[in-house]
């Protein structure tokens, strides 16, 4: 493949040793292996959860471009190895890098290393791999996919916990890796300790098991009639299904003086939710059971304040270990028992209350939103029984690490096995809690598969969601239990032990990327995924494993997790959303953080090593603020590779695309250039790259932020750029240049019409349409794209642009007025509005307002192209296309109207060209 973007031969900093991906990049393979499960890097993912991941397929394709020379006959093995593994050209490739590397191995560091995604890919090829990360959470994560799976425990006595070993599973368990035997039977130690330390509050079912899972939900007293009654969401339990013949099961309330209590019926739900929108209204509310009295989500929140949520059982499913769960009524035992929990003294872990105890920091409404309804602790976020079911598992985790280290275990090996098992907890936990909610997959009418899980409590990747009526899973089988996650926790190890077969051990660091533990020059390569600007909040999400592990591992890995409180945030680099006023993590701290890191990798790294920086973002200020970072840190970009590695989402617009950024080190002699000169090199050096970006069928979306690579390529050749008055010219023109420049690569045309013909408005909303049809634009994207018009986005909003929380959706109904000044673009959006409203007259009298001739070109190809780019379906696809239809009436009208002076209080003139000409 031809490279997408990089320097000149010439341009290349002379006295540094060239590299693959200096003039080459995997893309179109990296794109394919990233869609499959090898590549994806799912199976490392399961393993422990954070909240962002490169792809596996990615992290390769960077470390091998990073260290390999610049030689085309090694591009067919690196296509290899990042396709499918493959092991001999991985093995040809990892005997090149050492080639390399005359002093030994090469030294590849991530200074953002998260759960180790890029780290485990330089161990792999048995180079020395390095990651830190400010969160103790993220680096207990890259431990156990980079670290303890690449060492050697053979030597270590068996496990003494010889029941647990006699499962069918373990039939083959002298060829199965030392780590993964021993982590599946430590945890089903620990999951059988537990059960029958809580068997007591988990009243067994008929057939003698534990339930498989309970559904709770909050009381709250009403204000009307004082009686406290349930707020649920959802009164289905499990949907139908024709083909097995089960007809799904549902509850009722039913109300007896004083009291409620449930009724489970077969069928669809046949009572309305007592949390829900009133018909017709949009936000939820809470009804009274027994009054019917309406309370709003604010009185509902008020309560929950000043410590009025009760927690009821509601329901109880049998059937943990089989495919089917039944529902029925809680017994008067279970309740009891479920209700009865009291927390009391519990004995304490080392320093630390057994309950967590640690306040959830304001200003994390939108993160964790239980904090919203009044829960303000961590421990809070649990019923009582949930919490000490917490607390046996912690408690009985520490033992058997107690019993490991009598059994003669060396403590390293005891405290791995320990740290596997507390990476449990956050496994059990993203299921548990007050966010967990029941899940129902089908259809109430039947024709999908049913199925009955806990869901999620992520909502996404870093929001803890928040539900009234909640799903607590018990000590048995069945999704979400200790069993459950274990099973999936094992198998993710298995999965990337087998694909580990040979590897020196990555090391894991807890440390900030702006004070590296590392001294200077010291690190060949630095190849790293830096935190996403604004769109996770990495440590205020993960405190809920954090407080939990700490009480796990406080003194079983202390570097990590003796510290007080939360996760140190004062360094954490990134963009709170929401937040306080006194917030500090803000975007100017973000660059000047992010700048200070760069400065720090600058410094551990050899002169001649390279930055590689894989970076994503659909809001061109998080672009903005990386690249000043680099240019500040004395960074030059000298290649930057686009792969399609995010998934959209629906509905927002948003960008797929990661860009794999080269980087080195600024050379002292750089020379001054004028803007002119700039300006032209980067348009064309953007242009170029299209060319080879539409070959590729790279999305016009994901064309504009990847140009902003060949953009800063141009830009850090020079030390200054000066403008004609002297002023230097920012970053910012550039990346607006480079926008301008992929807009002119794509010639857009509308009916043979040059888009630049069209005025400017007119420009900018059918360009925008092109690239984000009706879907909801980021602000930030937004406000670049108005700036590649010279357009002025306040100008845009409300006439052009409708603003909702999310960001900007083009208008394609009725101006609110409409005048010979009108753009093209509104005018075809009146003309359709008039067609529904009164068809050929109406439209041609809005074409004689606004003064158009009826042959005018310009107008009848927005007409087509909005028609074209709307479904068949839409309302003002149809009226367009018949005013199409329509067209030689309405010209004859609209002449009428010019010759009767109806169109506008007799005053109608038609122009005299039947062209716009726009300079
Ligand atoms: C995009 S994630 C890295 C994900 C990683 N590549 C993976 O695949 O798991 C960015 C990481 O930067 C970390 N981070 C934020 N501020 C930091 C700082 N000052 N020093 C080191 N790491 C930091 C976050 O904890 C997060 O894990």
């Amino acid at each position: 493949m031809t490279p997408r973007t990089s320097l000149g031969e010439a341009d290349a900093p002379a006295d540094m040793a060239s590299r693959l991906i200096d003039r080459w990049f995997p893309c179109a393979v990296v794109d394919k292996a990233i869609k499959t499960p090898a590549g994806s890097g799912r199976s490392e993912k399961a393993l422990f959860t954070w909240f962002a991941s490169r792809p596996i397929a990615q992290a390769r394709a960077a470390v091998l471009a990073t260290l390999l020379p610049d030689d085309n006959g090694l591009q067919q093995d690196v296509e290899a190895a990042v396709r499918s593994g493959d092991p001999s050209a991985l093995a040809r490739l990892r005997k090149v890098i050492s080639e390399q590397y005359p002093a030994g191995r090469p030294v590849v560091l991530d200074v953002f290393s998260g759960r180790g995604i890029i780290p485990l890919e330089a161990a792999r090829l048995g180079i020395t791999a390095v990651g830190t990360d400010l969160s103790p959470v993220a680096t207990l994560g890259g431990r156990l996919l980079t670290d303890y799976p690449l060492r050697d425990w053979s030597a270590e006595p068996p496990l003494p916990f010889v029941d647990a070993l006699d499962t069918d599973q373990t039939l083959f368990a002298d060829q199965e890796p030392r780590l993964l035997r021993d982590v599946r039977t430590v945890l089903a130690e620990v999951g059988q300790r537990v059960a029958d330390k809580v068997a007591s509050l988990f009243p067994k079912d008929a057939t003698g098991s534990f339930p498989w899972a309970y559904l709770w939900a909050v009381t709250i007293p009403c204000d009307q009639c004082k009686r406290p009654f349930p707020l649920v969401g959802n009164t289905t339990l499990r949907h139908p299904y024709k083909k097995t013949k089960d007809s799904g099961q549902s509850f009722r309330f039913i109300v007896e003086d004083e009291s409620w209590h449930v009724e489970i019926h077969d069928g669809v739900a046949t009572q309305a939710p007592t949390f829900a929108a009133a018909p017709g209204k949009k936000g939820k509310s809470a009804h009274c059971l027994f009054c019917g009295h309406v309370h709003g989500l604010d009185a509902v929140k008020a309560k929950g304040a000043i410590g009025e949520f009760q927690d009821a059982l509601v329901a109880v499913a049998d059937g943990g270990d089989t495919p089917k769960k039944e529902w029925r009524s809680p017994r008067v035992d279970e309740i009891a028992a479920a209700e009865g929990v009291v927390l009391g003294e519990q004995e304490p872990f080392g320093g630390l209350t057994a309950v967590p105890s640690e306040r959830i920091p304001s200003g994390n409404q939108d993160t964790i939103r239980a904090s919203a309804y009044g829960y303000s602790t961590y421990g809070d976020l649990m019923n009582a029984r949930q919490t000490i079911h917490f607390v046996e598992t912690v408690r009985t985790i520490r033992e058997v690490r107690e019993e490991l280290l009598v059994a003669g275990y060396s403590e390293n090996y005891a405290n791995v096995l320990t740290a596997y098992a507390a990476a449990n907890l956050p496994r059990k936990l993203r299921r548990a809690t007050r966010g967990a909610k029941l899940l129902s997959h089908g259809e109430s009418n039947g024709t999908k598969q049913n199925r009955v899980q806990v869901g999620d409590v992520f909502s996404d990747e870093s929001k803890q969601s928040f539900n009234f009526d909640y799903l607590e899973a018990g000590p048995g089988g069945g999704p979400g239990t200790w069993s459950s996650v274990s099973t999936s926790g094992v198998n993710a190890l298995k999965k990337v032990l087998e694909e580990s077969p040979f590897g020196i051990p990555g090391r894991i660091r807890k440390a900030s990327a702006v004070a590296l533990p590392f001294r200077d020059g010291t690190v060949d390569a630095v190849v790293t995924d830096p935190p996403y600007y604004n769109m996770i909040d990495y440590s205020d999400a993960s405190d809920l494993f954090h407080v939990w592990l700490k009480r796990c591992l406080y003194d079983v890995l202390p570097e990590l997790f003796d510290d007080d409180g939360l996760q140190d945030k004062s360094e954490e680099i990134i963009v709170k959303r929401g937040g306080t006023t006194d917030e500090h993590r803000t975007r100017d701290f973000y660059e000047q953080m992010l700048s200070r890191a760069f400065t720090e990798a600058r410094r551990v790294l050899r002169s001649d090593g390279h930055l590689v920086v894989v970076f994503g973002h659909s809001d061109p200020d998080a672009w903005l603020r990386l690249l000043g970072a680099l240019q500040e840190a004395g960074f030059v970009v000298t290649s930057s590779w686009p792969s399609r590695s995010e998934n959209a989402s629906t509905g927002v617009a948003s960008i797929k695309v990661t860009v794999t950024i080269g980087c080195r080190v600024a050379p002292s002699t750089l020379s001054v250039a004028t803007a002119a000169q700039v300006d032209r090199e980067v348009t064309e050096a953007v242009k170029a790259a299209c060319r080879e970006w539409d070959r590729e069928d790279l999305a016009l979306t994901d064309q504009l932020m990847a140009s902003y690579g060949p953009a800063m390529a141009v830009y850090g050749r020079y030390s200054t750029v000066l403008k004609p008055d002297g002023t230097r010219a920012d970053l910012d023109r550039y990346l607006t240049l480079a926008r301008a420049a992929v807009r002119d690569a794509t010639a857009l045309r509308l009916d043979e019409l040059p888009l630049e013909t069209f005025d400017a408005t007119t420009r900018f909303a059918v360009f925008w349409q092109r690239l984000y049809a009706r879907a909801v634009v980021p602000k930030g994207e937004a406000r670049f794209q108005a700036q590649a018009d010279n357009l002025r986005l306040e100008d845009l909003r409300g006439p052009l642009l409708t603003e909702s929380k999310a960001g900007f959706r083009l208008r394609l109904d009725q101006p609110t007025q409409i005048s010979p000044r009108s753009s093209t673009f509104e005018t075809v959006r009146a003309m359709a509005a008039a067609w529904d409203a009164g068809g050929t007259e109406a439209v041609a009298e809005t074409m004689a307002t606004a003064e158009r001739n009826p042959n005018d070109a310009h107008l009848w190809a927005v007409v087509a192209e909005i028609n074209r780019q709307l479904p068949d379906s839409d309302q003002i696809a149809k009226a367009l296309a018949a005013i199409v239809r329509n067209a030689g009436t309405i010209g004859n009208l609209v002449y009428r109207a010019a010759e009767t002076g109806l169109g506008k209080d007799g005053q109608l003139t038609l122009p005299e060209t039947t062209e716009e000409i726009y300079p």
